[in-house]
């Protein structure tokens, strides 16, 4: 069994299936390879910009104060490394699917179910987030034009106030609190993506160009109402308070790994996947930084724990007329993340299905609309009931923690792809630098510069109470040390490596909890693995057959 453990599939296997159209998003029989390096921009953007730039940042600029650009650098910085990483890949594995297929070919089966399964947290949990995030804004709208809902179909338990709680209706004894715009805008996505609407290029294009315009009119108008005396402090909570925000910075730029899905319709993947991503996230941080500075500019840091910042800050500049502008923007935005998800999802099941690791079902085809119909119906349960009744909080931490997860496996799976033959192949190259030296002296530079920080992490001074919360950082010190021990030994390709570890350590300011939550999720993911998937796996039957 040890050897089946790490049983791989090649890559001459998944190139051949790709071609045979046995791949996922083959389902519609031969797909036109149309997508350009702009239309896979423009997806990414349509990944991107939503619930974090236009929600999630409120708490985190509250916590950081202006600082929080300063983490917008930081995030985007190693988004950048996972990228490039993606990129490496999409280039080496032209086939759609994700890092799940990617790691299929690395890492072997074992790691391409756990992070299949970690990817749900990015798309079907990301999206519970992005609804609730949709349902502020919608709540906006209505109130907006004189028709608000009740306060208790608008909300949930953990974020009820005394009124709400007054307000809601009672059954024996417990009150009714639910968000049902969240409910309503999964059930009509789910049901686009199961009819399989086809985003023309042209509307999703429209919608890109929506949300930039926006963005840019709310940093062009929003600058003049700019008082740089918001901006002293800088780190008013210092640095740690800056790193509150880790998770909701990060979660606003998921999505631009969702492109690679699309491989298999790209006109020359390997040249403009790669391209597309890289514009993308750097277009979005660009426009971030910008925001963070115009948001804590506005308005003092310390009235921004909202969840609907972008028009909150403008609310309180007396230009309501623009707050309606950005709600109604923010629930175009919001609208197509949950599309890019909500197909994504049920697509990513469908060739784990199609690998033997989850039922047949996963993958049947509706006959006529040509979608994973099954999946889809699933992926929509799985989004909408929770986005009834959970905080926006709770599911960003635990969407940015898996995504997070997967980007070190796709960095880690980098560093595990066979050396190439040189050719002459026009494609997207990650660039090799020898980390033998450099990551020892960044490894040791920060650790001196941080030599306080550490020392008060690593110390058990305080107590089991007060050191448990570091466990995580311990495991990425372990780690890191591996990885600089590697880096010297085997002369390790540097940028993967910088992804790995600067991935790491952001999941590291996640919290004990999302972590305790984040291994129980994987711990459920290995038992269905071990339970069911192991045995149905195609490999299984493959490597049975005499
Ligand atoms: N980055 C995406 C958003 O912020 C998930 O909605």
């Amino acid at each position: 069994m040890s050897n089946s453990l790490f049983r791989k599939k090649s890559l001459a296997t998944i190139l051949k299936d790709a071609k045979a159209g046995l791949l996922e998003g083959h389902e519609t029989g031969g797909l036109h390879k149309v997508l350009t390096v702009r239309d896979l921009t423009a997806m990414g953007i349509a990944a991107v910009i939503g619930a974090g730039i236009f929600s999630t940042i409120g708490e985190a600029s509250f916590h950081g104060g202006p600082g929080v650009s300063l983490l917008f650098i930081i995030t985007a910085v190693t988004c950048g490394f996972s990228a490039l990483c993606y990129a490496e890949f999409a280039s080496r594995v032209p086939v759609s699917g994700s890092a799940y297929t990617y790691s299929y070919v690395t890492f072997g089966e074992l790691a391409a179910w756990v992070i299949g399964w970690a990817l749900i947290l990015e798309y079907a949990i990301g999206n519970i987030a992005v609804a609730i995030s949709w349902s502020g804004y919608f709540n906006n709208l209505l109130a907006g034009i004189g028709l608000p809902l009740p306060v208790w179909l608008s909300s949930n338990y953990d974020s009820a106030t005394p009124e709400i709680l007054a307000a809601a209706p009672r059954i024996a004894g417990i009150p009714v609190i639910l968000n049902l715009p969240a409910f309503l805008i999964v059930f009509l996505v789910t049901w686009l993506a199961y009819v399989g609407i086809q985003e023309s290029k042209r509307s999703a294009n429209l919608m890109v160009a929506l949300k930039i315009l926006v963005i840019i009119f709310v940093i062009v108008l929003g600058f003049f109402y700019v008082n740089t005396d918001n901006w002293t402090p800088f780190m008013p909570n210092g640095f740690s308070g800056v790193l509150k925000g880790v998770s909701a910075v990060f979660f606003a730029y998921i999505g631009f790994d969702a492109i690679s899905t699309t491989a298999e319709e790209c006109a020359n993947p390997q040249r403009d996947l790669p391209k597309g991503m890289i514009y993308s996230l750097v277009i979005c941080t660009v426009l971030y930084i910008l925001i963070a500075f115009v948001l804590t500019g506005m308005v003092p840091y310390s009235t921004l724990n909202v969840n609907d910042p972008l028009a909150f800050v403008f609310d309180m500049v007396n230009l309501k007329w623009v707050s309606y502008i950005i709600s109604l923007s923010a629930v175009v935005a919001t609208t197509s993340v949950l599309l890019v998800f909500q197909i994504g999802q049920p697509r990513i099941w469908m060739s784990m299905s199609r690998d033997g690791l989850l039922p047949k079902r996963f993958s049947k085809i509706h006959p006529r609309f040509k979608t994973p119909s099954f999946a889809t119906i699933i992926t929509g349960i799985i989004v909408g009931i929770p986005a009834l009744f959970l905080n926006l909080t709770v599911v960003t931490d635990l969407t940015s923690i898996g995504t997070l997860f997967a980007f070190i496996l796709v960095c880690g799976g980098v560093l595990l792809l066979p050396k190439e033959e040189r050719t002459t192949e026009k494609r997207f190259r990650l660039p090799y630098i020898n980390a033998q030296w450099i990551v020892p002296v960044l490894i040791v530079g920060m650790a001196f510069f941080f030599r306080e920080e550490i020392g008060q992490k690593l110390s058990f001074a305080a107590g089991w109470e007060v050191w448990k919360h570091n466990i995580p950082f311990f495991i990425f010190v372990v780690v890191a040390i591996l990885i600089t021990f590697f880096s010297i030994t085997k002369k390790l390709s540097l940028i993967p490596v910088l992804g790995l570890l600067s991935c790491f350590y952001l999941m590291t300011e996640i919290g004990l909890k999302n972590w305790i939550v984040f291994t129980i999720w994987l711990a459920a993911g290995l038992s269905i693995y071990f339970l069911y998937s192991y045995r149905n796996s195609k490999l299984a039957t493959k490597t049975t057959q005499p």
